[in-house]
């Protein structure tokens, strides 16, 4: 019998799709650098079915990826064409919302927007957020450790997961399903788990940590001058304004083109940094932090959302969708200490226009947690594909001792490059964590390490 027949007797005819019957889904992340279609696509229905599929793919050293949504921007889930892809889109619900031990037992094919509201209803809040929220799957989040808006916060993905449920290669199921806060009882598996890819196993169900809900949030948007005033400022928000929930900076380039396309415009000037501050402090102390701020010189201007239609507004220049459209663009995601990122930007940016002069290259992002999106779009000339673009961002990163990948990790796009954030010794511990759980090397090759 043939691995697909064998996988089709174990899990029925309808858990496992070719060709055609597929759809375009599984050929690409949101990268959009995926080439070809897996050479099956298998959908468990539990945790049983992935152990069950992964035993099968293992013993025939058939290599296997494991899809959520499809909206990483590495390439993580992107198949070459000989893998076997896992949905895991019918491995999905809310099992138990725990009001109690505020926890909530979720599958991991459960869009994460569906988790959130879940918690909401009870009362709780899902501190994980980010763009994606409508279509990105807890399984994927967690095995891409996401970052988001609410990091600077409540920390990354990595620090909403109290237990964990995976699969690892040969079909051995780990559930680790704890619910307590505090457990040192030997080694923490699950943070094998978190951030790795589906390179070491597969998560099938997650104990997240849930949070009260943090109140009434209000959105402001700061003109600011320079980025020492972006520091300046985030500091004095979260003196003054203990519950800060967002930070996040634009530089001109970002703002201007997007606010432009979606014809938004929040000020009469032109500013060289915008960012948006969240609170849940309440408007008259934040008009009265961002007075200050004004007085002291830290902002420019700034504008106060009155209403939930105005704070999508601000968010939507943020969010960015009009600069897509720009060609070849690239999405990087780096993370520097903080003080260094405006520097960074100005030499980055003069590098690129030096090799590029008409390219577009602009900065956003998340700043108040170390992370920036830098956009590059430009038309390559003869020999040149994105890697000399890469080959300049991550030259330039390495002066300052940056990371490649601050929250969408390693994919296939940026393997190349983590032996520049990553010591030898590290890179080789992670290859003998590899070669222990994964002896056959069936668990997405070729990706992260
Ligand atoms: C964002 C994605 C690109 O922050 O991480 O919009
Ligand atoms: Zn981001």
């Amino acid at each position: 019998m043939s691995l697909l027949d064998e996988l089709r007797a174990a899990l029925g005819h309808s858990a496992v799709l070719e060709g055609e019957a597929m759809g375009a889904r599984p050929g690409s992340d949101m990268s959009l650098t995926g080439m070809s279609l897996p050479r099956a696509l298998i959908r468990p229905r539990s945790t049983e079915d992935v152990a069950t599929a992964l035993k099968l793919c293992n013993e025939a050293r058939v290599p296997v990826i494991a899809q959520g949504g499809m909206t990483g921007l590495a390439g993580g889930a992107n198949p070459t064409g000989n893998e076997i892809a896992i949905s895991l889109e019918r491995v999905r619900g809310i099992e138990e919302v725990d009001v109690a031990s505020a926890t909530m037992v979720v599958k991991a094919g459960t869009p994460l927007e569906e988790c959130q509201r879940a918690a909401a209803d009870a009362g709780l809040f899902l501190a994980l957020d980010l763009g994606s929220r409508g279509s990105c799957t807890i399984g994927g989040n967690l095995s891409t450790n996401a970052g988001g808006i609410r990091v600077i916060r409540y920390g990354m993905a990595r620090e909403q997961v109290l237990g964990l449920e995976a699969v690892l290669a040969d079909g051995t199921i780990v559930s680790s399903m704890n619910r307590m806060l505090k457990n040192n009882a030997g080694y923490d598996l699950k943070h094998l788990f978190i951030g790795s890819e589906g390179t070491l196993g597969l998560i099938t169900r997650a104990v997240l940590r849930l949070h009260p809900p943090p109140g009434e949030i209000t959105t402001s948007l700061c003109a600011v001058a320079s980025y020492e005033k972006v520091v300046a400022l985030l500091r004095a928000a979260q003196s003054s304004l203990g519950g800060i929930v967002a930070f996040e900076a634009m530089w001109r380039d970002y703002f201007a083109f997007n606010a432009d396309a979606l014809k938004l415009r929040f000020f009469a000037a032109d500013h060289p940094y915008w960012v948006i501050v969240e609170s849940t402090m309440g408007v008259e102390t934040i008009e009265a932090f961002l007075a200050q701020a004004l007085e002291d010189g830290l902002i420019s201007d700034a504008l106060v959302a009155r209403s939930h239609a105005q704070a999508r507004e601000m968010w939507s220049v943020r969010d960015g969708y009009p600069i897509e459209a720009l060609p070849n663009l690239l999405n990087f995601d780096v993370s520097l200490p903080i003080g260094h990122i405006g520097d960074y930007a100005e030499v980055c940016t003069a590098a690129l226009k030096q090799r590029w002069p008409d390219a577009h290259v602009s900065f956003y992002g998340h700043v108040g947690d170390s992370n920036v999106h830098i956009c590059v779009s430009t038309l390559y000339g003869p020999g040149e594909d994105m890697h000399s673009v890469d080959d300049i961002v991550y030259g330039v990163l390495g002066r300052y001792h940056g990371s490649i990948s601050a929250e969408h990790g390693i994919g296939t796009l940026k393997r190349p490059y983590l032996h520049l954030s990553r010591s030898a010794a590290e890179l080789a511990l992670m290859q003998r964590l590899k070669q222990t759980l994964d002896p056959h090397g069936i668990l997405n090759p070729g990706k992260v390490i």
